[in-house]
């Protein structure tokens, strides 16, 4: 199996991206989960991940609190999208599992510095401030990580933050900055890709109908999740962002991309956080990253329900 950190600021979609990964311990070794500002504040952001370990039984998982802020700039937050909890939908309850005594930040240093070189993937979900915290403060890692598949960023798709920019890029353009110019292979699971994944009814009642605790609360989340998407954009459901970096480790062939150079927008005030992606290789700068551009949408599914099932 291979070895993860999850870092996230859950948000109904990270919350499915933890239930897969914890549904999936023959491909997935989950060495905790970091949590980081973003969706909502970091009080939030932990305590949501803690509920959803609770839900799947796991209240071994360590979950780490990492930055309240991005590296150099206010937080902002996506309540209209998530709700004031992060994780509106299901029925919420303190959790009582507690949280890891370490810093995110530190916890990520560890972990490279303990586990073999080259064994460990970081699997970020929300804004890169954790990991560019991570790198700032222990160089030494950097060249440790096998991969970063993250959830960011995208082209055709554009922006959801604003009309140039994704989310989590644009919370904090410099960490992602620093990760697309960190040496490490990175692979980007861009709204290109996440606005494919898209929560429809039948998706969802298919999910319900599981009957499981994990599954009603999946199929709560999601009814919340759905609505502003649908009557934003009036598209068919809530894109299930970020459980496509788990499903990305779990089978690869769903996915398709290119290897290319991406650049990510820091100065200007118009397109701030855009990822400036070379699809068409039209500059001779070097790739950087493996960018996703499509995906098989109802294998993606099929997989989330048939691993939910599990737990
Ligand atoms: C990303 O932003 C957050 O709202 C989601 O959880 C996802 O990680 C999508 O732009
Ligand atoms: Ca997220």
């Amino acid at each position: 199996a291979r070895k993860i950190i999850i870092d996230t600021d859950p948000g109904q979609d990270d919350a499915v991206a933890i239930l897969l990964a914890l549904a999936s311990p023959q491909e997935i070794d989950l060495l905790g989960i970091t949590c980081v500002a973003g969706n909502v504040p970091l009080a939030l952001t932990q305590t949501n991940a803690r509920r959803v370990c609770e839900v799947a039984g796991r209240p071994d998982v360590a979950v780490h609190a990492g930055c309240d802020a991005p590296l150099q700039r206010p937080l902002i937050t996506a309540e209209h999208v998530h709700g004031k909890t992060g994780l509106d939908g299901p029925e919420l309850w303190d959790p009582t599992m507690p949280l890891a005594a370490t810093h995110g930040v530190d916890f990520i240093i560890d972990s490279l510095r303990r586990e073999a070189s080259g064994t460990v993937t970081l699997c970020p979900l929300g804004p890169l401030t954790n990991i560019t915290a991570a790198f700032q403060k222990a160089p030494d890692i950097v060249d440790r990580v096998q991969e970063i598949v993250l959830m960011g960023g995208a082209y055709f798709e554009v922006g959801n933050i604003t009309p140039a920019a994704e989310f989590n890029i644009y919370v904090d353009p410099e960490a992602a900055a620093a990760v697309l110019t960190s040496g490490v292979p990175v692979t980007m699971m861009p709204l290109d890709v996440t606005h494919k994944a898209l929560a429809t009814r039948a998706r969802v009642e298919k999910i319900r109908a599981l009957d499981t605790k994990v599954a009603r609360f999946t199929a709560e989340m999601l009814d919340f999740f759905e609505r502003f998407d649908v009557e934003k954009y009036g598209s068919e459901g809530g894109p299930l962002h970020d459980p496509c970096v788990i499903a990305y480790l779990i089978r690869p062939e769903l996915f398709s991309g290119r290897t290319i150079n991406v650049v990510v927008e820091t100065t200007s005030e118009l397109t701030l956080g855009m990822t400036v992606a070379d699809w068409w290789g039209v500059t001779d700068r070097p790739a950087n990253a493996q960018f996703m551009g499509d995906l098989d949408a109802d294998g993606f599914f099929d997989l989330i329900t048939t691993r939910l099932a599990r737990l």
